[in-house]
Parts: C-alpha cells; structure tokens; sequence
C-alpha cells in the first residue's frame, strides 16, 4: 500500500509561521500512525563538499525515521534536492529536471520533491515557486534539521531537533547581511544526530567533518553569504567528539569542512583553556583570535588522538576551503608538526591581478598571496597546492587575464579549478557589468586549462619513481583494452595519496578502504599509476 506524503507549505517564512511541533499538527498526525507508508527516497547531490555532508546527515535522519533509501531517482517517491547557486549553471541542472519531475509525479501521485540547498534563500521564495513549479517544500540550508518534522516523519528524529534545548519558535533570528535568515541551530543539530549514530556517511574510510557553517567574506561574485549566512564555528568540543566517534567508528581520512575553515573560532567564547593562541588576521579585517580556539587548536587535539600505538587515531587529516585572509603562522606551524594533517592545500586565489583582486572584494594583493605560498612550502616540503580562478570577472582585460597565467606559471599549482564568471543575482557584481563576452571568457577559461595541464603534467612527473602511500577507495573499469583481454585481466583500483594525487593501480575490491604502498611508474596531467608494493 503507498499513501502520499502531507501536502506541506512552501511559503515564504515571513508570511507563514514555522509548522508546530509534532504531533499536533493535525495535517501530518495521521499520517504518522502507519509505518507501512513511509517513502522511499533519494538524495540528489550537486555542489561542493559540504552539500554532500549535508546529505549525509538529511539521509540518516530519513533512515531513522525508518525511510529507506531509492537506489536511484525514478524509484523514489520522496525526492530531496539539494541545489547548489554558485553558478548559473548549477541551478539550471535542476530547473532543466523539472518537466521530468513533472511527468513523474503524473505517473506516482505520491510522489513528494523538496529542495534544499543554497538556491533556497529567504528572500526569494515566491521565484522558487515560478522556477521550481513541482518542489512541494523548499528549506533553506539552516532548514535542513526540519526536514522529517516538515514531513510528518519526525517521530523517531523529533528528539534530535529540540536537541539544542531551545524552542522551535526562538530559532529564526535575523543577522548577518540581512538577507540571510539563520535559524542557527546547526551546531546544536549536528551534534545531536552525531551523537545517536544519525549520520548516513556514504563511506566508512572517509568522512566530512563540518566545523564551521556560512561566510562572513566579502567577495563580490559570491553567493555563499546570502545562502548560507554568516560564519558559525561548532563548538570545539562537539568537533573533538565527533572525530573520536569517527575514529572510533575506522574512518581513515577525514576532511574538516566550512566555506572558511581558517576562520575556524573566532566567534566562539574565549576560554582559558586556550590561553595560548595567540593569533591576528595577516590581512583583511583586523580579527583577533586571542583566548579562542583556532584551526591550529583543533588541527593538534584532531592529531592527538592515538591509537595503541600511539599513532594517530586518524591518519590522514585535511581541510577545506581556505581564505588566504585567515591563513596564519599557527595554521602553518600546525601543518608541519601535526603528523595527520594531509601535505596538502587548497588556497583559492581567484585571479592574479590586484585591481581584479580589489573589485572581487578579495581584500588580499597577490604579494601577499604568495608570501603564503613561499612560506607554506618552506614549512611543509612536497606540499601541493590546488587553487579556485574566475576568468572573465567585470572588467577583466586582456592583460589582467595574462596576469593569471602568470601566475599560474609562478606558483606552479597541482591542480585548478577555473570557471568563467556567472552573475548570481542580488551579489554586489551583479551590479556591475558583465562586460566580457561570453566567447572571450570560453577562450581565455580553454587557454588557462590548457596552461594547467601542462603544469600539472610536470608537477606528476615529479613523483615517478617514487614509493607512495594511497587508500584505496574506488574500483574502476577495466581498461578497454583489458575486455579484448577477456579472462585474466586485471581489475583496478584507485585512491588518493597524502597529498590528494589520484592514483591508479591494478588491484581487486578487496584493496577498497586500505592503505597500499605503489610504486608510481606513470603520470598524466590529472592522475597518477603505479605497481602495488605493499598493503598496511
Ligand atoms: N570559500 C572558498 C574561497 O573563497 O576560498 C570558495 C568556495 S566557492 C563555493 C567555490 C568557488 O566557486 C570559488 O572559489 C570561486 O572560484 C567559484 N565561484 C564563486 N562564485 C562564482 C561566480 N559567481 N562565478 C564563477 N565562479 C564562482
Ligand atoms: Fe564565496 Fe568568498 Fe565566502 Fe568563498 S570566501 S564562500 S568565494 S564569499
Ligand atoms: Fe554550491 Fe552552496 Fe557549495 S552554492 S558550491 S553548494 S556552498
């Protein structure tokens, strides 16, 4: 038997009060007295990390309502998107779906679609409605904890959301930049489904591991700040107590999460406990983190963590993204001594000019971006460096473009990730011309790829005929020329090295959530592949 979700509202917060704690809502206590009928659902995933960790935790408090989970879209009756605005393109992979999802629900009534994510902002409800015509819910990001309440599903998760101890109603507060409405209750959430296990982690070596929710950055382009609100650090303790429920639980690799994790504490309380950080913005705003816990302080109590043999509970440890701005001395020193912690960073730069830098609101002068390159690598040898560009901002000339791959040249980068600029409406460019045309911006996007691939050619070269250490994550396909091979040909494998190299060898499912020593024999501008030399 299969009975249809509660119709639920999809106004906008200010014109329609939070729905009442179950189970007094009368539009979903009836629903909740059949356990036969709950959905089946599926999470659809776009964006960046920290989307796919939410995902995680909105999936496992879908599972412990006792939901299962629809291998694939066309099999779920309860569909949750969680959408990414970075670009223009992201959200047009989702309205592009929406004729689909219309013949879908034709064809199972039931069938129920909310979309969450950062293209769910508070003061653009009534445009999600014209272009997402067949999501019945929307839930802004700091909405996501609601999700089974909104349903009617809240039964077994409905301990979880009052978890912070505070009434639903005191939850939504204006702050930040105003248009971000943050009901700012994530810390309190997180914590809670950590704590009973209620976390649908998509890989048990491998886990993200949220510290700080939201941006207080001021860059122009971005929409980050208006979806996802201001910079919220979890409490130091919850953090330390998740990653000893991860290393308890044998994650290998874990990946400390936020928009900016650098500024990791410095809205928290100063403690005395922590007396001895002290540590001050290099650049952008004057902050000032004295007393308080900081990336460096949770990167070495993360390290702390032993095994028996007094290893690290948690051998490889990373973080992402970086803002140069919050990139300090105790960071870098923590880099180096910390024995988990991945030789490895991401430091987006964006651009490589400083008036380009100035109008993106970056707040740093390529100078400075690349003391902290120099000092990064006189700290930590054999680091590699990955970094986020923009071509074709507003105004970007010819010679400010080559400016960038002048810069790619210098600091000769592992890896890049380029886009071409999208105006995201209501950001501060949004009010400034988009006056590079968009054949210009493919160009100059196609030359700036095709001077990385070289790059990152090079800089692989330099691990040829070097032993690595790689946890295995994938199976691949075998190779092509391996099925013309028929029986006896060999299966791959492939995984990640320290210092985030993919690489590829031959090896069987049976190496998935090892770690293996290779022998790198090849390199490519993306990728590694080596002969197995070992398994730990
Ligand atoms: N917080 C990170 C930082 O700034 O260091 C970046 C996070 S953002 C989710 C990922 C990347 O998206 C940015 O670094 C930027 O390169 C890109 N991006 C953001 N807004 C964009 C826009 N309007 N058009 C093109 N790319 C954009
Ligand atoms: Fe966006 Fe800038 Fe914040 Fe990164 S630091 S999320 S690019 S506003
Ligand atoms: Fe996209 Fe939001 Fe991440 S806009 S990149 S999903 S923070």
């Amino acid at each position: 038997m299969s009975r249809a979700l509660p119709m639920l509202d999809a106004l906008p917060v200010a014109a329609h009060p939070r729905l009442a704690a179950l189970p007094t809502d009368e539009r979903v206590a009836e629903f909740l007295t059949d356990d036969q009928v709950l959905p089946r659902f599926h999470v659809w995933t776009l964006g960046c990390q920290m989307n796919q960790s939410d995902s995680e935790e909105m999936a496992g408090a879908l599972l412990a309502a006792g939901c299962t989970e629809a291998p694939v879209i066309d099999q779920a009756d309860l569909i949750v998107i969680n959408s990414c605005a970075i670009r223009e393109a992201a959200e047009h992979k989702i309205i592009g779906r929406m004729g689909a999802l219309g013949r879908m629900k034709a064809a199972n009534p039931a069938l129920r679609v909310v979309l969450t994510g950062c293209s769910v902002r508070a003061d653009g409800l009534v445009d999600l409605h014209r272009r997402y015509p067949e999501v019945d819910l929307f839930l802004r990001p700091d909405q996501e904890p609601e999700l089974t309440q909104r349903l009617g599903l809240a039964s077994a998760t409905a301990a979880a959301s009052s978890a912070d101890g505070l009434p639903a109603q005191d939850t939504l507060q204006r702050v930040g930049i105003g248009v971000a409405a943050t009901a700012d209750r994530l810390p309190g959430t997180r914590a809670a489904a950590v704590e009973s296990g209620r976390v649908a982690r998509a890989s048990r070596s491998h886990a993200w591991l949220p510290i700080i929710y939201g941006c207080d950055k001021t860059c122009t382009y971005c929409i980050v700040p208006f979806s996802r609100g201001p910079e919220r650090s979890r409490p130091f303790d919850d953090v330390i107590a998740e990653a000893h429920a991860l290393a308890a639980s044998g994650a290998l690799d874990v990946t400390l999460l936020g928009q900016n994790v650098n500024s990791y504490g410095h809205d928290l309380p100063a403690e005395p406990r922590f007396g001895d950080v002290h540590a001050k913005r290099h650049l952008g705003r004057d902050l000032s983190l004295d007393g308080r816990p900081d990336m460096a302080a949770l990167l070495h109590a993360i390290d702390a963590i032993r095994d028996g043999n007094d290893r690290p509970a948690i051998p490889r440890l990373r973080f992402v993204t970086s803002h140069p701005w919050d990139l300090s001395d105790r960071l870098i020193d923590a880099m180096a001594s910390c024995d988990s912690v991945c030789e490895h960073l991401h430091l987006p730069v964006q651009a490589g000019d400083d008036t380009v830098l100035r109008r993106m609101g970056r707040q740093y002068t390529i100078e400075a971006y690349l003391d902290l390159v120099a000092r990064l690598r006189a700290a930590v040898p054999d680091i590699a460096l990955t970094t986020d560009v923009i071509v074709g901002f507003c105004g970007e000339t010819e010679a400010q473009f080559q400016a960038t791959l002048e810069l790619l040249r210098t600091v000769r980068y592992d890896g890049v990730f380029a886009a071409a600029f999208s105006p995201r409406p209501g950001t501060p460019a949004s009010r400034l011309p988009d006056d590079v045309p968009a054949d210009v911006k493919r160009r100059r996007l196609n030359e700036l790829l095709a001077l990385q691939e070289g790059i990152g050619l090079e800089r692989n070269q330099a691990w040829v005929g070097r032993r690595v250490e790689v946890l295995v994550d994938q199976v691949r396909r075998p190779r092509s020329h391996d099925h013309e091979a028929g029986e006896g040909s060999s299966t791959r494998v492939a995984g990640r090295s320290r210092v985030n190299k993919l690489v590829h060898l031959d090896g069987g499912p049976e190496l998935v959530g090892r770690f293996v020593e290779v022998d790198i024999d090849h390199a490519g501008p993306y990728a590694l592949s080596g002969r197995l030399a070992g398994v730990h």
